[in-house]
């Protein structure tokens, strides 16, 4: 029996999570298999913590599916995740419709299969008046690659890219900035996820592979981010 935890006070849970989803490869060779055999679980694994972010309150969740660099891995791994993308988007969209989940795709989709882009649009475009959490899946997403064609487009638009100017053309334009960021599997780094509106974010990293991640080592990472005295560069307020 696990005992009681009281629950978060609404004003201590985090308005915007970002998650970097790392560890599928690893925890599908400790079982010997095929590193498909961990993204299929990882799937299972980012419904369990969109539910549980919702259950929690969170506004906005931003999971990273698929960076830039993961081009870069062989052909096979990177069409069995563009499958993968296709069947959870058409597996899902029912169950989060009923939610009142609004999906957002975030990233430069140009490359991806012209079937997975129809899908994301129309995902989109179907679930765009929920009123329920806000989730957004980087793929094909790079931080740098965000900041750049937000620059880019001021400059198009005869603005000087200055810091309000870019913000406002980032893909997450009008949304709150990350409050916390949470990586899984192991690693201390950003992998170029979102570097902007991390500026503040706090950041919590545990060894849990993403598969093994559910809703209660969410809860973690929540009551965690609830202890921490946030001071964007001011000194604290006195006790
Ligand atoms: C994260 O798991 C999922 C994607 C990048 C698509 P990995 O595939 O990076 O798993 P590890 O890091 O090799 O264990
Ligand atoms: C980051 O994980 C990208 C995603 C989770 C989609 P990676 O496994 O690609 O990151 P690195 O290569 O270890 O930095
Ligand atoms: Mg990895």
């Amino acid at each position: 029996m696990t005992a009681a935890v009281p629950p978060l006070p609404a004003e201590r849970v985090p308005r915007h999570v970002a998650v970097i989803m790392d560890g599928n490869g690893r925890w599908a060779k400790d079982r010997l298999r095929p590193r498909a055999f961990g993204h299929h679980a990882g799937v299972r694994s980012a419904r369990r913590v969109v539910r549980a972010a919702s259950d929690a309150g969170v506004e906005v969740l931003t999971m990273f599916a698929f960076s830039q660099e993961n081009w870069h891995r062989p052909e096979e791994e990177v069409s069995l995740l563009m499958r993968l993308f296709v069947q959870t988007l058409r597996r899902e969209i029912k169950s989060l419709m009923k939610n009142r989940v609004r999906w957002r795709f975030i990233g430069e989709h140009s490359a991806f299969p012209p079937e997975l882009q129809a899908l994301m649009r129309e995902t989109e475009a179907m679930s765009k008046d929920n009123d329920g959490l806000t989730l957004l899946i980087a793929v094909g997403y790079g931080g740098q690659w965000d900041i750049a064609q937000a620059a880019s487009r001021a400059v198009a638009e005869g603005l000087t890219p200055s810091a309000e100017a870019i913000e406002a053309r980032l893909v997450t334009a009008g949304l709150p900035p990350v409050d916390l960021m949470i990586r899984t599997g192991g690693e201390l780094r950003i992998s170029n996820f979102l570097l902007w509106q991390l500026s503040y974010a706090e950041l919590y990293f545990c060894e849990t592979l993403w598969p093994d991640f559910g809703s209660e080592e969410f809860l973690q990472a929540l009551r965690w981010f609830a202890g921490r005295q946030r001071r964007f560069g001011r000194v604290p307020e006195a006790a």
